[in-house]
């Protein structure tokens, strides 16, 4: 890694995790909030994945047992392994959650889903869904934030705006709003939820108890026994 492209990545965090802009910080606190009171958190553990540069790393190892932080992109994994390298009970994978094969083998999991990392991983939400449908054990959760298809005009082109020297312009010939789909001119791409989308996601995973169900503003927080 140059010196030049990891402070480059340190103006990406800056801007994520410090971000000025109201809807960013109101949906992390409620991440935080909805997160700190998971009930017996010191006997799970969390798979976070699609962690991104390891935001959430900090605030999950002094609550849950093991963290395992799954992350495809080397330009993100190169902080997420630095985060994780700093808490005995973390450990940050390279590679592609579709094609795990070292899955962490703790009881009682959390795969977790933060800010809205389901819409942007590399296969759809269907593929997911069986990923997640093979993988899980008794006493597994799952832990999932959606943003919501409606509020992509407004909320999220102000959001991706404070973001345009990370994800690009938004590309507003090939985005289409109403079905929750973001494009910029750089091709990143993100799928945002409709609440009927939101809603047959949970049916067809078929959870043995739907553990919270909040919906605020753009988004929605779904949180599951499996
Ligand atoms: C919205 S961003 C990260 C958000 C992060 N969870 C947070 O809350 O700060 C989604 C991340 O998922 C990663 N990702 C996408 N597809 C993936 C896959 N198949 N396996 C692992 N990570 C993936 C992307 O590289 C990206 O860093």
């Amino acid at each position: 890694m140059n010196s030049s492209n990891f402070f480059e990545g340190l103006l990406y965090i800056k801007d994520i995790e410090f971000s000025h802009n109201y809807f960013v910080q109101h949906c992390i606190k409620s991440e935080y909030n909805s997160i700190s009171l998971i009930k017996n958190k010191k006997e799970k553990s969390i798979i976070d994945i699609g962690a991104g540069y390891g935001r959430l790393i900090p605030f999950l190892s002094p609550q849950f047992k093991v963290i395992q932080a799954v992350e495809l992109e080397q330009n993100m994994f190169q902080y997420l392994d630095i985060r994780c390298k700093q808490f005995t009970n973390c450990k940050a994978l390279l590679g592609d959650v579709f094609k795990m094969e070292n899955w962490l083998k703790e009881t009682k999991r959390i795969f977790l889903l933060a800010q809205n990392t389901i819409g942007t991983l590399s296969e759809d939400d269907r593929s997911f869904r069986e990923l997640i449908g093979n993988e899980a054990m008794p006493d597994d959760e799952l832990f999932v934030t959606f943003f919501k298809a409606e509020y992509l005009e407004d909320v999220g082109l102000d959001i991706y705006k404070t973001l345009s020297n990370w994800v690009g312009k938004p590309d507003l010939q090939r985005s289409v709003f109403e079905k929750g789909i973001f494009k910029s001119e750089t091709n990143y791409s993100s799928k945002w939820y409709t609440e009927n989308e939101i809603d047959s996601f949970v049916e067809r995973l078929q959870p043995k108890q739907i553990l919270t169900d909040s919906s605020e503003s753009f988004f929605r927080i779904v949180h599951l026994k499996l």
